[in-house]
């Protein structure tokens, strides 16, 4: 592919398919031109040349002469339908639908083997920031022991404004979603679901495990009020959702939580719609990556360049998953590595006790009545939280202390 003009056939022409039409009229280096963009919507009024769109799908699958498929669409399950067509036609693909990827990894993996085609998706967890790449090749040979992010640029750009601007959390989420951060469905982001798709990617090219959404331990920021910002402030701390996967033993501890992160963390200071990843090594030490998490142009960066990647014909190797599958012969199961037995400290804002029906409570530590807010901070079984999860009438809010 190298030295030509690269042809590229695009689906979806929202936030991010906008934001790399843009980088693409002003790069320099790389030649590459859109030839088709498969949309849905007929009626809406489009920025470029309507020669440009189609709304049949086929008119890009079925094309033999495209070299790059770009899904850029919301819909995970038409996304999972386009890819896998384009993998089975030998096509190389381009994506930043992190839903779509963690609800069918193991068989996009599948398909990449079978076909020996390329599946990249830098711009699928954390915006601008090179992470996938970085912990698929950098930290190849390198023992990892975790990874800690915050991997949603809306829910950080919510709990920014409200801390430091004092602002109410449903203006702070419409202001997140006019500025093209949030996902079409918010819910996605808040509830923290967004925060884990991404944290599914990095686990596997940190530790080489595929796990799925339902085992990952996710809980969001829908239920915060002003009472555990202030609770936070006075005590130096600030909220932050992160996503976590770190090694225990031969184990894994993976989850997406709200945490109180106190000023020596590097993510103290990561604000508004940015991201930061802190990957920690047993020689490199910690690292951290930090950089915008969401948005137009900063996600179409990343989609750039992993179509220039594709130039010199990058792929991912999976090189610490498929090791894993070596080493325990073909009888290999993911969901067995994880540990979901153990305590962990949180703190609880709740209105009603019987709330807190279903968490298996070890000890509370600190506990907090009033008329307006009650609120406990104690060590509970992690199992037992997963009951929480994608709750929609839950008003807890919990937080990792
Ligand atoms: N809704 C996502 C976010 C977009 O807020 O981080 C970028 O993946």
């Amino acid at each position: 592919m190298t030295e030509k003009h690269i042809k590229l056939g695009l689906f979806g022409f929202g936030c991010v398919g906008q934001g790399l039409y843009d980088i693409l009229n002003h790069s320099q280096g790389l030649k590459a031109d859109i030839e088709k963009i498969c949309v849905k919507d007929h009626a809406k009024k489009r920025k470029i040349d309507a020669k440009y769109f189609t709304y049949d799908k086929e008119d890009i699958l079925n094309r033999k002469d495209l070299d790059v498929i770009v899904e850029l669409i919301d819909n995970s399950q038409d996304a999972y339908e386009i890819v896998s067509r384009a993998l089975n036609n030998g096509v190389s693909v381009v994506t930043a639908n992190k839903k779509m990827l963690a609800e069918n990894f193991e068989a996009l993996y599948q398909l990449q083997e079978k076909n020996n085609v390329a599946l990249i998706y830098e711009g699928s967890a954390g915006g601008s920031i090179p992470i996938i790449r970085n912990l698929e090749e950098y930290y190849d040979n390198e023992l990892l022991s975790s990874i800690r992010g915050l991997l949603n640029g809306s829910c950080n750009y919510i709990l920014t404004r409200m801390e430091l601007e004092n602002m109410d959390y449903g203006k702070a989420l419409g202001m997140a979603q006019e500025c093209g951060f949030a996902e079409s469905d918010p819910w996605l982001d808040v509830a923290g679901y967004d925060t884990m798709y991404k944290l599914i990617l990095l686990t596997v090219h940190s530790f080489g495990i595929i796990l799925k959404p339902e085992q990952v331990l996710t809980l969001g920021i829908q239920n915060i009020s002003f009472d555990d910002i202030t609770y936070a402030k006075e005590k130096g701390l600030r909220i932050k959702l992160i996503a976590t996967a770190h090694k225990v033993g031969d184990k894994f501890r993976v989850y997406a939580l709200p945490h109180f992160v106190n000023k020596e963390s590097d993510l103290y200071n990561v604000l508004y719609e940015n991201n930061g990843v802190e990957v920690e090594g047993a020689y490199s030490c910690k690292q951290t990556f930090v950089g915008k998490g969401a948005g137009s142009h900063p996600t179409g960066s990343a989609v750039l360049s992993d179509i220039s990647a594709l130039t010199y014909h990058y792929k991912y190797g999976y090189k610490k998953l498929k090791k894993l599958r070596q080493q325990h012969k073909g009888n290999f199961d993911s969901g067995k590595l994880l540990d979901v037995d153990f305590d962990i400290k949180v703190y609880i804002r709740f209105a009603d006790k019987n709330d807190l029906k279903g968490i298996e409570i070890v000890a509370v530590e600190e506990e907090f009545k009033s008329a307006k807010t009650n609120y406990i901070v104690a060590t509970v079984k992690f199992n037992s939280l997963f009951d929480l999860k994608g709750k929609q009438d839950s008003k807890l809010f919990v937080c990792v202390v």
